[in-house]
């Protein structure tokens, strides 16, 4: 690439990384920001945003900039990104006029939402900005070589979304997308709480809930954790007892869809391709590949085999460093630039 210094931003619904050339990811942590309602100020971003869900007065607003893989919050969102590297790496308004970047996002998302992305870029005073999918980056993240003629396809479950695609000779040659994944499940183990022991749980215990006790083994150990919610017939604090078979109960069904779409993403694969998958196997990403057993349970299902990257919550950023050496010229392989 030119001189330009580049810029990688993965920029997911639950996660917000960024990763600078030269330095590697110089930012991981989750996609929030809290503002002072009066004057506008922010008042914090990543982890400490994320730890006020749900538990700040009336004077703060604590925002996730981005719903189902796209920036639903525009103006949070640059306040997000610009904060974060100003904060981290000092770059100014001046600096960015001399960078280039790739922002990702999911395979499925309309023009408008493309160019959503791109205007944020630009509003920051990036000179250049190119959007990528984020399976791709992912994959390139994930050291496969997407630039061989052989099919591969990613199965990226993220937060928002669940991404499905299949790559050959450096691009995409079919994707689909669906908005179901973590949040989804999330929000499914609350309902569950609150209709069987009558406690509601936060959001943030649930997704902690979910990540301790989240099994799709068949032999996996039955563990019970207590969580404290609020009884919602008295409206007190009460602890409440949830198990690895109640959060089994939430994400089967939910990995049940997403095994749906894998298999209708199969049936519209040409044959060479799936015979490549078929040989390669599956490759998981996103924080959903993290669920103990996922790779079975999928596998059981659709007869091909399913492997779990090493770094699946940093692929996508991670491969943006390969997506900024060709920025969108597909016929140049980037391992090898
Ligand atoms: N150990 C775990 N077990 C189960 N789920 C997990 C685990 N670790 C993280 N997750 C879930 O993974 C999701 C975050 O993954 P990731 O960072 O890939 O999403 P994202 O890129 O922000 O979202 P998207 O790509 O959909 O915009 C969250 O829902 C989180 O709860
Ligand atoms: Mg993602």
């Amino acid at each position: 690439m030119s001189e330009k210094l580049g810029l990688g931003i993965d920029l997911g619904t639950t996660n917000l990384l960024v990763y600078l050339e030269k330095k590697g990811i110089i930012f991981n942590e989750p996609s929030v920001i809290a503002f002072d309602r009066e004057s506008g100020q922010i008042v914090a971003a990543g982890t400490d945003a994320h730890q006020m869900l749900g538990k700040v007065h009336g004077k703060i607003s604590v925002i996730k900039p981005l719903k189902d893989g796209v920036i639903s919050d525009m103006r949070a969102a640059k306040e997000l990104l610009s904060y974060v590297i100003g904060k981290v790496e000092n770059l100014t308004e001046k600096d960015l006029s001399k960078t280039a970047s790739v922002i990702c996002c999911p395979s499925e998302v309309t023009k408008i939402e493309r160019d959503v992305m791109v205007d944020l870029g630009m509003s920051m005073g990036i000179s250049e900005v190119f959007i990528e999918e984020e399976i791709k980056a992912g994959a390139l993240g994930a050291n496969v070589d997407i630039f061989k003629s052989k099919g591969v396809m990613i199965v990226d479950i993220g937060g928002g979304t669940t991404d499905v695609g299949v790559i050959s000779y450096g691009d995409i040659v079919l994707s689909r997308t669906i908005r179901m994944a973590g949040n989804y499940i999330d929000k499914e183990l609350t309902k569950l709480v609150k209709q069987k022991d009558r406690v509601e749980i936060g959001e943030l215990t649930s997704e902690k809930c979910k990540m301790e006790l989240a099994d799709l083994r068949t032999n996996g150990n039955l563990i019970t954790n207590r969580y404290a919610g609020r009884d919602i017939v008295r409206g007190v604090p009460k602890w409440v007892d949830i198990s690895s078979e109640d959060v089994k109960q939430v994400i089967t069904p939910a990995m049940e869809e997403i095994v749906k779409l894998i298999t209708a993403v199969l049936k519209d694969t040409p044959p060479e391709l799936s015979a490549d998958i078929y040989q390669n196997g599956i490759l998981l990403t996103g924080g959903g590949a993290l669920i103990r057993g996922i790779d079975t349970f999928i596998s059981d299902r659709i007869k091909v085999p399913v492997n779990a990257v090493s770094n699946p919550l940093t692929c996508v950023a991670e491969g943006t460093k390969y997506l900024l050496k060709n920025k969108g010229n597909y016929l140049v392989n980037p391992l090898k630039l």
